[in-house]
C-alpha cells in the first residue's frame, strides 16, 4: 500500500478556503506543493478541481471525486468515492490527497502523513476549514519556518506529521 499523504495550507484558525478559492497567493507554498506532489497521484474533490485555474495539474495523475457520474474533464480520472479513487492506485510509494474541506475530513481518519503549511495570519471570511490535528494521533516530524518577503506576504511554516 502506498503512503497516503494529505497536503494542505491552513491559517492560524485552520481555515483553508473562501468562496471556492484559496485564502491568499503564497508563491513559496505553491512551489513547495509542486515539489512534493510532482510525479505523483493527486486526489481531490470536485470543487477543488473546479477552482484550479488551468484544470488538471501537469505531471501528476489527477483523480477527482464526484458523485455525479456524468462529469468528465480533460486529463482527469473521475471517481464516485475516495475508496474508489484509492483502489485505482497501485505500485506507487506515496499519493496525495489535496483537498478540499470535505475530502480532508474523510481522509484524515486513515491518512498516514500530513504536509501542513501554516500561514501565520487569520483570514476574514473563510468558509472552509481543515479538521483539528489531534496531537495524540499525529506526531510532528519536521518543521521549517520561513519569514515573509517581497513575494510572500506572510510568514509560513512547513510542518510534517506522521500518524503515531
Ligand atoms: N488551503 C488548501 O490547501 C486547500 C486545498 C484544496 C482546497 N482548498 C479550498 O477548499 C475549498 C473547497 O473545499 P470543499 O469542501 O468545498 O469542496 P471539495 O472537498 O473540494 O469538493 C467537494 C465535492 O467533492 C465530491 N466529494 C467529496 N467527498 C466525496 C465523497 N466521499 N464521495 C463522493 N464525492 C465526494 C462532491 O462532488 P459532487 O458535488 O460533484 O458530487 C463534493 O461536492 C475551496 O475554497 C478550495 O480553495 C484549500
Amino acid at each position: 500500500m502506498p503512503t497516503i499523504s494529505i497536503i494542505v495550507a491552513v491559517d492560524q484558525r485552520n481555515a483553508i478556503g473562501r468562496q471556492n478559492n484559496l485564502l491568499c497567493h503564497l508563491p513559496a507554498d505553491l512551489k513547495y506543493f509542486k515539489s512534493i506532489t510532482d510525479g505523483h497521484t493527486i486526489i481531490m474533490g470536485r470543487r477543488t478541481f473546479e477552482s484550479l485555474p488551468k484544470g488538471a495539474l501537469p505531471n501528476r495523475r489527477n483523480i477527482v471525486i464526484t458523485r455525479n457520474k456524468d462529469l468528465q474533464w480533460a486529463n482527469v480520472e473521475a471517481c464516485v468515492s475516495l475508496k474508489e479513487a484509492l483502489a485505482l492506485t497501485n505500485g506507487e510509494s506515496e499519493l496525495f490527497i489535496i483537498g478540499g474541506g470535505s475530502v480532508y475530513r474523510d481522509a484524515i481518519t486513515f491518512a498516514d502523513k500530513l504536509y501542513v503549511t501554516e500561514i501565520q495570519n487569520s483570514f476574514e471570511g473563510a468558509d472552509t476549514h481543515f479538521p483539528e490535528i489531534d496531537k495524540d494521533i499525529w506526531r510532528l516530524i519536521s518543521e521549517e519556518k520561513h519569514s515573509a518577503d517581497d513575494k510572500n506576504r506572510f510568514d509560513y511554516h512547513f510542518l510534517t506529521y506522521e500518524r503515531i
